[in-house]
C-alpha cells in the first residue's frame, strides 16, 4: 500500500465511476484506485467475470487493472479515510417532488454522501464533482464539508466526465479534452495541480483545460444541450422531409460538410435517449428560470418538448400507413437501449415508443441483443402486456410491423427474407435509426418507412 503515490477513491460505481476509474488505474500504475459502491450486488459484478455494464472494450482494461491498482469495494469508511483525492460520482437523478420537480437534479445521494465523507474522514482531502452538476453544486458542497468542527479543509473540484456510452473506454483513453475547474485560490490550484497530474499520465498536456468552478459546471451542462439541439434540429427537419420529398440523410450529408456546421450529431432519429441530455437540459432550464430567465428557459426546454414529438411521431406514422388500426396486432420492438453498444435503457425513446403501442391495444414484442434484462425493468408497471424475445427472428413471427428503435449493427445482418416470410401481411417496417437498406427490403416485399424521407415526385 504504501507503495502508492496517491490513493484515489471514486463513489459510486455506475456508468461514469466504472470505466472512468477503471482507465485512470490502467493508465497510472503508481495510483492505488479503489471504487465504492452501497449497491452490494453492482460490486459483486465488478469483482467477477460479469461487469455489470456492457461496454466495448472494458472487460480487458478491468482484468488488466483489477487486484493490482484497481479495487472494488463497499466498505467506504475505510476508503475515505485513506483517500487523498475522493471523485463523488452518485446518480443525480430529476427530482420526481417538491421545488423543481421534473427539472431538477436530486441531490440527495450527493449532499449524504458529501456528509458520509465528513464524519470518517481524518485529514484534508481534495473531493472531485464527477456526476453532471446543476452549476453551484459545488457551492453547496463546500458549505457542508468545511462546516466541521474537525479543523479539516476539503478542496472542491468540478471534473465532469464527457464520455459517451457505447464508446466510452475510445473517449477515456483518448479525450478530446479533459476539464477541471478550481477555485481560484492558493489552495484550490494546487489541488487543481494534483488532478491534473493524475490525467497528464496519458493525457497530452494542451488537452487538459483548466477553468473557474462555475465555467467547469456550466460546460457540462451547456455542451450537452448543444449536442442534444442539434439533434432535435435535424429531427424537426425530417418531419418536414417527409412532406416535401427531400431525404434529411441527403440534407445532413451536404450540411455537414460545411465546416462551421460539421457532421457529427446530425443523425435524424426518433429521438435522442440516455441518462443524460434530457436530465442536463431540464437542468438548464431550471437554472435559468430560477435566475429570472425565462426566454432562455424556453428556448432550450423546446430542445426536449420536440424530442419527444419525434418519438410519438413513430406511432401517428404507423396509424397512417396501418390503416388507423394497431389494436390486437403484434408488433415487433428492435432495440431497447437508448443506443446501439449499450444495455443501458436510460431514457430510451423504445420505452415511449412502447407505451405508445400500448395505448392503441397493439401487442409489443420487444427484443434487444443487451437490454432485456433492463427493459423489463423500465416496463414494470406493464409487463403483463409486454412480451420480450432474445430471438429477433421469433420477436418477428407472426408480426405485423416491425418498429427499428435502436441502431444495432445486428439488425442490419438479419436474414429479412425469412423475417418476411413469417410475418403477417402486408409487413410493415418502420426504420426509427435509418440503419436499414429501405429499397431492398421494398423489393422483398416490404412496406417501408424511414425518418426524413419524402417520397420523391
Ligand atoms: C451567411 C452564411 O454564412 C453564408 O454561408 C450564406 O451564404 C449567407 O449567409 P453572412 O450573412 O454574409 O453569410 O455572414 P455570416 O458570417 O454568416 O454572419 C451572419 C451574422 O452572424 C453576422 O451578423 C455575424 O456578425 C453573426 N455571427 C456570426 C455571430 O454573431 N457569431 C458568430 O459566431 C458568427
Ligand atoms: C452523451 C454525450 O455524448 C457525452 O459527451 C456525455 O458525457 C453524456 O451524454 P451518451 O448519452 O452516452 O453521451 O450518448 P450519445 O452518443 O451522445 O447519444 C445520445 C442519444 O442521441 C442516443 O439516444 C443516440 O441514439 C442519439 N443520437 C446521437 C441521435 O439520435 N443522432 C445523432 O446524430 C447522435
Ligand atoms: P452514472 O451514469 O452517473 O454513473 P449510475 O446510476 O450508473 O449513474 O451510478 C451511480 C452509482 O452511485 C450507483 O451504483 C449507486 O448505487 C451509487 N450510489 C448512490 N449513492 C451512493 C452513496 N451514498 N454511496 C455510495 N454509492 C452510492
Amino acid at each position: 500500500d504504501t507503495n502508492f503515490k496517491t490513493k484515489i477513491l471514486c463513489i459510486g460505481a455506475g456508468y461514469v465511476g466504472g470505466p472512468t476509474m477503471t482507465v485512470i488505474a490502467d493508465k497510472c500504475p503508481d495510483v492505488k484506485v479503489t471504487v465504492v459502491d452501497i449497491n452490494q450486488k453492482r460490486i459483486d459484478a465488478w469483482n467477477s467475470e460479469d461487469l455489470p455494464i456492457f461496454e466495448p472494450g472494458l472487460d480487458d482494461v478491468v482484468k488488466r487493472a483489477r487486484g493490482r491498482n484497481l479495487f472494488f469495494s463497499t466498505d467506504i469508511p475505510n476508503a475515505v479515510r485513506e483517500a487523498d483525492i475522493i471523485f463523488v460520482s452518485v446518480n443525480t437523478p430529476t427530482k420526481t417532488f417538491g421545488r423543481g420537480a421534473g427539472k431538477a437534479s436530486d441531490l440527495q445521494y450527493w449532499e449524504k454522501t458529501a456528509r458520509e465523507i465528513l464524519e470518517v474522514a481524518s485529514n484534508d482531502k481534495i473531493i472531485v464533482e464527477k456526476s453532471t452538476l446543476p452549476v453551484r453544486t459545488a457551492a453547496a458542497m463546500e458549505r457542508i464539508l468545511n462546516s466541521n468542527d474537525k479543523g479539516l479543509h476539503f478542496e472542491v473540484l468540478s471534473n465532469p466526465e464527457f464520455l459517451a456510452e457505447g464508446t466510452a473506454i475510445q473517449d477515456l483513453f483518448e479525450p478530446d479534452r479533459v476539464l477541471i475547474g478550481s477555485h481560484q485560490t492558493k489552495s484550490g490550484l494546487a489541488a487543481l495541480q494534483k488532478v491534473v497530474d493524475v490525467y497528464a499520465h496519458w493525457v497530452p498536456r494542451e488537452r487538459i483545460l483548466t477553468t473557474n468552478l462555475w465555467s467547469s459546471e456550466l460546460t457540462k451542462l451547456t455542451a450537452n444541450a448543444f449536442l442534444a439541439q442539434r439533434i432535435s434540429s435535424i429531427n424537426s427537419i425530417s418531419a418536414l422531409c417527409e412532406k416535401t420529398g427531400a431525404d434529411v440523410d441527403e440534407v445532413a450529408y451536404v450540411m455537414g460538410k460545411d465546416h462551421r456546421i460539421g457532421s457529427k450529431f446530425l443523425k435524424a432519429s426518433i429521438g435522442f435517449g440516455g441518462s443524460c441530455f434530457k436530465k442536463d437540459i431540464l437542468n438548464l432550464v431550471y437554472l435559468c428560470s430560477y435566475y429570472g430567465l425565462p426566454e432562455v428557459a424556453a428556448y432550450w426546454e423546446s430542445v426536449v418538448k420536440i424530442n419527444e414529438w419525434q418519438t410519438h411521431r413513430v406511432l401517428e406514422s404507423m396509424l397512417e400507413k396501418m390503416f388507423n388500426t394497431i389494436a390486437g396486432k403484434k408488433i415487433a420492438v428492435f432495440g431497447f437501449a437508448f443506443k446501439a453498444n449499450t444495455g443501458d435503457t436510460r431514457e430510451s425513446p423504445a420505452n415511449l415508443v412502447v407505451r405508445d403501442l400500448l395505448a392503441e391495444h397493439a401487442h409489443p414484442v420487444v427484443t434487444d441483443p443487451k437490454a432485456i434484462h433492463d427493459a423489463k425493468r423500465d416496463l414494470a408497471d406493464v409487463l403483463d402486456q409486454v412480451t420480450f424475445e432474445e430471438d429477433p427472428y421469433k420477436a418477428a413471427k407472426d408480426a405485423h410491423a416491425v418498429v427499428i428503435c435502436t441502431e444495432w449493427k445486428c439488425f442490419t445482418e438479419l436474414d429479412w427474407k425469412r423475417i418476411y416470410k413469417s410475418m403477417a401481411k402486408p409487413a410493415f417496417i418502420f426504420d426509427g435509426r435509418n440503419i436499414l437498406n429501405a429499397n431492398a427490403l421494398r423489393e422483398i416485399g416490404f412496406e417501408v418507412s424511414c425518418i426524413g424521407k419524402g417520397v420523391a415526385e
